[in-house]
């Protein structure tokens, strides 16, 4: 089989390390990828939102599965026109994307099909918006105000009172931060509790829940400074006890589902879904219709079973007939990121220490890496790169990698201490 994986993260060549153990695959490739990618598959130099350039290139090279990794490309359609044209791929349709695309289409959506999350009120229009705000809203009580489209991230924050509210509503509906995704507005419920990432993958009919893992959003240590695309993770995370999986499995999931065939939504992927915890009830904040990243480089080197087998199944429509195992033991990963990340920061620093990893101490995820003419790999992003160890427990996976950290360098390189502290306090608690 022929693979085209689209996206150039840390999250796709986590894909492609993975696929590229699969019997099955005899060739990858991958638009537009980077450094650690082109050691696994062939680079095409397309852009993940060229659709006619991605599906000529699928056609003429005979690709059996296109894996998108990236929600943009998901929320403009391209599942749909790949489709059209006959070719097979892995995600949701466009319908399916807006889960992740509008939060006030996933929030109606959980409303309607009973999927317990924060309660909120959306509006489309700055006044009614402040109105409501001036005379509804406690002057002192927190509320998280939100923009309805895809922020990058960015489009949530977090106000502890009115006052804060109301800047925030100017910021998203008046001076548009956010372009576009700010024509709509939600506020919503503060909601208290620690975070958990359940992914599923699922063919809109069947699901198959992955281990549980937790980002770590902020840039600093103790989840201080600013907001990043995340800075590492573990699986599985323990706040998500045995109960909280036997709700998502028995009552959230085929609520989903049920939803999902109801409004007649092609979902054939991944279904990420982001919980807030609040003494072990499991709340829905958000999801994403694709894999995350870096929780994905967790979660991929648990999964014991072909990745090839699962994409044919999912787009097959027949999840039911495989098999998934995942390992017991636990993963933890770092991001080395550049100086100055998530802010202005310097790339083209050349990296050493790469060759110094040994397999069985870490495996290195490529974020944002490029190879010069002189073969030397350089940092091309803020997130540069992945490193992620497997050990019997949480503890030891922690260990592992700290001690594996140490053996890359680049200039100005950055990276939190502190990833799966937070699993190690829940587990002491108990
Ligand atoms: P979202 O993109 O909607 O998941 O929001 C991004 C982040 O904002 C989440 O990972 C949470 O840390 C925080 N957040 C979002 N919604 C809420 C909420 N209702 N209560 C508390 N924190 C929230
Ligand atoms: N790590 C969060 C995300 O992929 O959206």
């Amino acid at each position: 089989m022929k693979f085209l994986v689209i996206g150039s993260g840390g999250r796709e060549h986590a894909i492609i390390w993975k696929l590229s153990q699969s019997k099955k695959i005899e060739k990858i490739y991958c638009a537009p990828g980077n450094a650690g990618i082109a050691e696994q598959a062939e680079l095409v130099n397309i852009k993940v939102d060229d659709f006619e350039a991605l599906a000529k290139f699928a056609l003429e090279n005979k690709i059996d599965y296109t894996f998108v990794g990236p929600e943009v490309p998901l929320a403009l359609g391209i599942t749909d026109f790949f489709n059209s044209k006959g070719l097979k791929i892995f995600g949701p349709s466009k319908k399916g994307a807006m889960l992740e695309a509008s939060k006030t289409f996933a929030k109606d959506f959980m409303r309607k099909y009973n999927v317990p999350t924060a309660e909120y009120k959306t509006f489309n229009e700055f006044s009614a918006a402040e109105k409501f705000l001036k005379e509804e809203w406690d002057e002192n009580k927190k509320v998280v105000v939100k923009a309805d489209g895809l922020a990058a991230g960015k489009g949530v924050i977090m106000c502890r009172n009115r006052a804060e509210a109301l800047e925030a509503l100017k910021e998203i509906m008046q001076d548009k931060s956010f372009g576009s995704a700010g024509d709509k507005i939600i506020f919503e419920q503060w909601l208290e509790g620690q975070e958990t990432s359940i992914l599923v993958f699922t063919d809109g009919k069947h699901f198959s829940i992955m281990p549980a893992a937790q980002d770590h959003k902020r840039v600093g240590d103790g989840d201080t400074g600013l907001n990043t695309g995340g800075m590492g993770a573990y699986a599985p995370a323990p706040v998500a006890t045995k109960e909280l999986l036997k709700k998502v499995n028995e009552e959230i999931m085929p609520n989903i589902i049920k939803g999902l065939e109801k409004e007649n939504i092609d979902y054939k992927g991944i279904l990420y879904i982001g919980f807030m915890v609040d003494n072990g009830n499991p709340y829905v904040l958000e999801f994403n219709c694709r894999f995350g990243d870096p929780e994905t480089q967790v979660i991929i080197p648990l999964l014991k079973t072909d990745l090839a087998d699962i994409v044919e199944h999912t787009v097959a429509g027949t999840l039911d007939k495989v098999n998934i195992e995942w390992s017991d033991k636990s993963a933890v990963c770092v991001v080395l990121a550049s100086g100055g990340y998530p802010e202005k920061y310097e790339k083209n620093l050349p990296i050493s220490g790469l060759n110094d990893v040994k397999e069985d101490e870490a495996v290195i995820f490529h974020a944002g890496t490029k190879r010069a003419d002189d073969g030397n790999i350089l940092t091309s992003g803020g997130r540069v790169l992945v490193l992620t160890s497997v050990a019997a427990d949480i503890k030891s996976a922690i260990d592992k990698v700290y001690k594996t950290v140490p053996k890359i360098k680049f200039d100005k390189m950055h990276y939190r201490k502190d990833i799966a502290q937070r699993a190690l306090q829940w587990i002491n608690k108990k």
